[in-house]
């Protein structure tokens, strides 16, 4: 070859490297790539379909006579799910898999620590392989895009940049401690309500920039062997056969080399699920089975994708140990590590919203404490349908006051309303007016019962707030409100005891305009796991001074935020999915007069995200709108003082860090945590942002009167925006202003620097 050839293609290559590198990752995965070779040599191409489709409800087939195993799946995100019959969703009746209830998702986001999404993740697979299980579904990491969505308190945060560093650590945690994680649900399923039929039209900017940094970070940072392909279109590709998805960013931009799994009855074709990606259909072999296997003999697939799909799974297979049948399930799951780490994350999940000097309780002055609210006592572990761990227990706020008050003061319980359930099936009308007359006489008398009880108090705990048959996988809510008439209860206790705390228990935001008056401090408390109960009472009594933050705005009320102003959400109702039509009644529940079912789309099959970027946060505050509660809101029992902030430099060029320092004090008598929290807004850019984004923050440990300097820092190449010409990431080299702070509204330091 000529010298300039040479040159030339050198040049070729190290481009194609630079460009490799920039998006990609190294992954461990490869290294088994030879080996695989050799096996997937001698497999028939009937051996490798069988291995493109389940095998059983939770697991799909590896080739036994070379003594590769099954791949044997295990339901998140929050507990290690029951054993199941091989064939269908009925529990197996096993003993031993009684499992630790973690927090769930929008909890774990409350504590904004990436260490604890770390120890979650080590303790989800713990147990995992305590019951031999490969591979873990989940973390579930759909951006909350709608307040009322069915499964935000499965999911992390409205804000892409602290899902993403959440489900980087539970996703790291996962695979140190031996099992691989699935990454769910991949992409944009972010509504319940028609998942199964929805097409999402969606542009491309806020694609990149909101919902898919949180799979990006678990990929390219976090090595992520799996991959849920999930229900919905996004512009008019099924999920699990979106070669836009699937090959072109998850495999050639992120370098990922794992294996894709679509959600149980997700997959739609044959042809195109294979070509386009897919590696394994769940469960059942309708598209994956004899179909493809003659599809391939067709000539319609080519043998070599069959072969790279296979390779995509035993790369996986051989980087997860497989743990013999005889060796699993002969420990009980939850194991007393695990409990603890439940018990941590729930300790800093809790939210304080308000505190009109109440808490923490004073036990001396309280000696009788009305715990009112069927919440007290509700188990958040199931309920609903989809995740749901069979516990091997449950604190609930009842029993964690009762542990950590003993004998200190009298608790006396009353229900005071009547829990929403969730019923499989149909009611006939006349069994919905019986039950509807047995419910009305219920409520008077619990409403009588609690209002003797809190009139007898020194203080109510109002326990409120959703509950899972409330928040559920299938349907979305039909508003905030709160259920089982909440708000009307609490206004008639108000009446004979104003001496309110009010609890809720709920993993989604709720309509706070009523209750936040009438309570002299206000709590969220979340579907807390195992040990949620102690967590709150430990909270409540003051051994802890509560340090969570909120991962989703609190909107004053449903109709402000984002979709729902857009007129994009709710859309028409279609039952057309592949659970929720069992379980239609149950959207009725939460429904609010002025939630109004006709918008501007009322296609139910599509979404449209005309919001683009302006989701949660950033919608608010550019719009300028006064929400209830912010992003990133919480309070403590002590005070913060923040000052001196300071940047290493004034001017950045686009490949450096921005260091930003500044003294954080602790004013004053609780030994506690802060969240400090780094906004960006840029002064002078060239195009369209929302108003700042959160781009650090930390989670800082400080005693009474102790001082700290804290660094966060900001690559410029995080400030990045997606150019929708190019198709590229591209700079926006401008004057921007560093905020720094204790909430998304709590900006408290700035500074202003330069990129160029
Ligand atoms: C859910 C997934 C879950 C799967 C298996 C689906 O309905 O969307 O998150 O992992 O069922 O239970």
């Amino acid at each position: 070859m000529k010298k300039s050839k040479i040159f030339i293609a050198t040049l070729f290559i190290i481009i194609l490297a630079g460009c490799a590198k920039e998006n990609s990752h190294k992954t461990v995965l490869l290294k088994y790539d030879k080996q695989i070779d050799g096996i997937i040599e001698q497999l028939t191409l009937e051996e490798k379909v069988e291995m493109l489709h389940g095998k059983t409800m939770f697991t799909s087939a590896g080739i036994e006579r070379l003594g590769i195993s099954d791949i044997k799946y295990a339901d998140g995100p929050f507990g290690i799910r029951e054993e199941l019959q091989p064939n269908s969703w009925a529990p197996l009746g096993l003993e031993n898999d009684k499992a630790t209830f973690f927090p769930t998702g929008s909890a774990l986001a409350a504590t904004w620590s990436p260490d604890l999404a770390y120890a979650y993740g080590t303790g989800m697979a713990r147990e995992g392989r305590l019951r031999g299980k490969d591979m873990l579904l989940g973390p579930a990491i759909n951006i909350q895009r709608i307040p009322t969505g069915g499964r935000t308190y499965e999911y992390l945060s409205e804000d892409p940049y602290l899902s993403s560093r959440l489900s980087l650590g539970y996703t790291k945690g996962v695979q140190d401690n031996g099992m691989a994680v699935c990454l769910k649900h991949f992409a944009l399923n972010n509504q319940e309500n028609n998942r199964g039929t929805v097409n999402v039209i969606v542009g491309e900017r806020a694609m990149r920039e909101i919902y898919l940094p949180p799979f990006k970070a678990a990929v390219v940072e976090g090595d992520a062997f799996g991959v849920m392909a999930a229900y919905n279109k996004v512009d008019g590709w099924w999920c699990s056969e979106s070669d836009l998805l699937q090959n072109k960013i998850l495999r050639d931009e992120w370098g990922f080399a794992g294996m894709i799994v679509s959600d149980w009855g997700g997959t739609h074709s044959t042809v195109n699920a294979v070509t386009n990606g897919l590696n394994v259909e769940m469960p059942g072999k309708r598209f994956m089975g004899d179909a493809l296997l003659d599809s391939v003999k067709a000539g319609a697939v080519a043998e070599e994708i069959i072969n790279q799909r296979v390779r995509e799974i035993l790369r996986v297979r051989f980087a997860i140990k497989p743990i013999p049948d005889e060796e699993a399930n002969n420990e009980i799951t939850s194991q007393p590590a695990q409990q603890k780490i439940a018990y941590d994350v729930a300790c800093k999940s809790i939210v304080l919203l308000e505190n009109n000097g109440i808490l923490p309780l004073d036990l001396n002055k309280n000696k009788v404490i009305a715990v009112i609210g069927a919440n007290a006592t509700q188990i958040m572990a199931t309920g609903g349908m989809g995740a749901g761990v069979k516990t091997l227990y449950e604190i609930t706020p009842l029993e964690g006051l009762k542990n950590r008050i003993g004998d200190k003061a009298e608790i006396v319980y009353a229900q005071g309303y009547i829990p929403e359930v969730f019923r499989w099936g149909r009611r006939t009308p006349e069994q919905m007016e019986k039950e509807e007359k047995e419910k009305e006489l219920k409520k008077q008398e619990l409403t009588k019962e609690a209002l003797q009880v809190a009139s007898k108090a020194d203080i109510v705990l109002f326990m409120g707030g959703n509950n899972r048959a409330v928040e559920t996988e299938g349907s979305d809510r039909r508003s905030i409100m709160l259920p089982s008439g909440q708000d009307e209860l609490i206004q008639k206790i108000a009446e004979v005891n104003p001496n309110i705390v009010t609890v809720l228990t709920s993993g989604a935001p709720n309509d706070l305009n009523v209750v936040k008056p009438l309570s002299r401090a206000l709590l969220i408390s979340w579907f807390n796991g195992t040990e949620g109960g102690n967590a709150l009472a430990d909270v409540l009594v003051g051994n802890i001074s509560p340090s969570g933050r909120l991962p989703f705005t609190f909107p004053i009320k449903l109709e402000d935020s984002p979709a729902y102003a857009m007129g994009n959400y709710p859309q028409g109702r279609r039952r057309a999915d592949v659970f929720a039509n069992l379980v239609a009644e149950t959207d009725s529940i939460g429904k609010s007069e002025d939630t109004k079912d006709e918008t501007k789309y009322n296609d139910p099959n599509t979404a449209y995200y005309s919001e683009e970027s302006l989701v949660g946060y950033r919608w608010f505050d550019t719009k300028n709108l006064t929400v209830m509660y912010p992003f990133g809101y919480g309070l403590t029992y002590t005070t913060f003082e923040y000052s001196d902030l300071k940047t290493d430099r004034e001017k950045y060029g686009k490949n450096s860090v921005i260091k930003v320092s500044f003294e954080l004090k602790n004013t004053g008598a609780f030994a506690t945590d802060e969240v400090v929290q780094a906004y960006v807004h840029r002064v002078d850019p060239v195009v369209e942002w929302p108003e700042k984004e959160l781009k650090a923050f930390s989670r800082e440990t400080l005693n009474p009167g102790e001082s700290k300097s804290i660094t966060l820092e900001i690559p410029v190449k995080n400030l990045q925006y997606w150019n929708e010409t190019t198709h590229s990431w591209a700079d926006d080299l401008c004057e921007i202003e560093l905020q720094v702070g204790a909430s998304a509204e709590e900006i408290i330091l700035k500074k202003k620097v330069t990129l160029k």
